[in-house]
């Protein structure tokens, strides 16, 4: 949705006077934000951003707490079991509410239906990253220093199904390798790692990639989307770097657990909406290379119907790369 889309969803809520009765009082106490990874990583930095806004809107303070593990499915099972009482929202992405379907045969949740959609956030693209002292420069020589080095190369990742994990399974299906996983709580303590050289690359979202490019403290071969990122304007495409093939955006989306009233899921999305509106939070996210959500998709019901076409998409990917995780 662009900045007149998003402005004219507002305005045409507020003319029809549609704010709801019960949410009129709505919110009288602290929102808990679940955020299920580390602190520091992409979801974290997007959700702290956009929370600080929401606050102001809300009138109430947005209390981020992290929840990590399992891929993120131990914070999305954690929002379930909490009251819907709109004291309860998470940020959840393409892991948690997408590919963990396929990995996760006992996954505790179903990501639609035992969630109340708020709205899509953002949308975030993927980078193939190293350490500074990986002997390749371009994406070239790193898909051939992956192939003579399969055994030994080894792949950071924020746990199974998260998407630094999914996103690099497509790139090694892509290639045909399958280097060593090492599994972290989040790409933030990941990134940590990868700009100290202790693990070889890492596939992940801008927001967490921006800032160590233009400080040079790791290298980034390629964005896996058509266009380059504006935030990472000397970063070639995919295409451009001669891997077409590997395209892949991931999102982080707000939700509430199943049953949480629709006048308070309307009051969350109208503060998520006015967040997403705000001249300071674009110009950060602008800054960190994440994309506002297009068409309907910062609503309640693009968002859920986006859910169910992103569960589609991803399951046979999953399945095809015949990796599972128990749970
Ligand atoms: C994070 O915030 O750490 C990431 O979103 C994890 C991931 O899914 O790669």
């Amino acid at each position: 949705m662009n900045r007149r889309h998003i402005i004219a969803a507002t305005a045409a809520a507020v003319m029809a006077g549609v704010v709801p009765a019960a949410a009129q009082t709505y919110p009288t106490r602290p929102i808990t934000m679940i955020i299920p990874f580390a602190a520091g990583g992409p979801t974290d930095v997007v959700a702290r951003i956009v929370a600080e806004a929401m606050s102001k809107n809300l009138g109430q303070s947005v209390v981020i707490e992290n929840v990590a593990g399992a891929g993120g499915t131990t914070g999305a099972t954690r929002l379930t079991q909490q009251q819907p009482d709109g004291y309860s929202i998470m940020i959840g992405h393409t892991g948690t509410h997408a590919a963990s379907v396929a990995l996760y045969p006992n996954l505790r949740y179903n990501p639609v239906t035992d969630f109340a959609q708020i709205g899509l956030v953002n949308t975030n693209a993927i980078l193939i990253t190293a350490k500074k002292a990986l002997p390749p420069n371009n994406l070239s020589e790193f898909v051939a220093w992956l192939k003579a080095n399969e055994r030994t190369a080894n792949n950071a990742h924020a746990g199974i199904g998260s998407v630094s994990h999914t996103t690099c399974l497509l790139l090694h299906a892509i290639i045909g390798v399958k280097p060593q996983s090492v599994p972290y709580r989040g790409t933030g303590p990941a990134m940590n790692d990868l700009v100290a050289g202790q693990v070889d690359y890492l596939c992940d979202q801008v927001v967490n990639v921006a800032p160590q490019v233009r400080a040079g403290t790791i290298k980034a071969f390629a964005v896996a989307q058509a266009a380059r990122n504006a935030a990472l304007p000397d970063v070639p495409t995919t295409a451009e770097a001669g891997l077409p093939a590997y395209q892949v955006v991931v999102w982080n989306a707000m939700l509430a657990p199943k049953g949480t009233p629709e006048p308070i899921v309307t009051r969350l999305n109208q503060a998520l909406v006015a967040a997403l509106n705000d001249d300071g939070v674009k110009a950060r996210l602008a800054e960190l290379g994440a994309d506002l959500p297009t068409g309907n998709l910062a609503t309640p019901a693009g968002l859920r119907a986006f859910l169910e076409a992103e569960i589609a998409k991803w399951t046979p990917v999953i399945k095809a790369a015949g990796v599972t995780a128990s749970n």
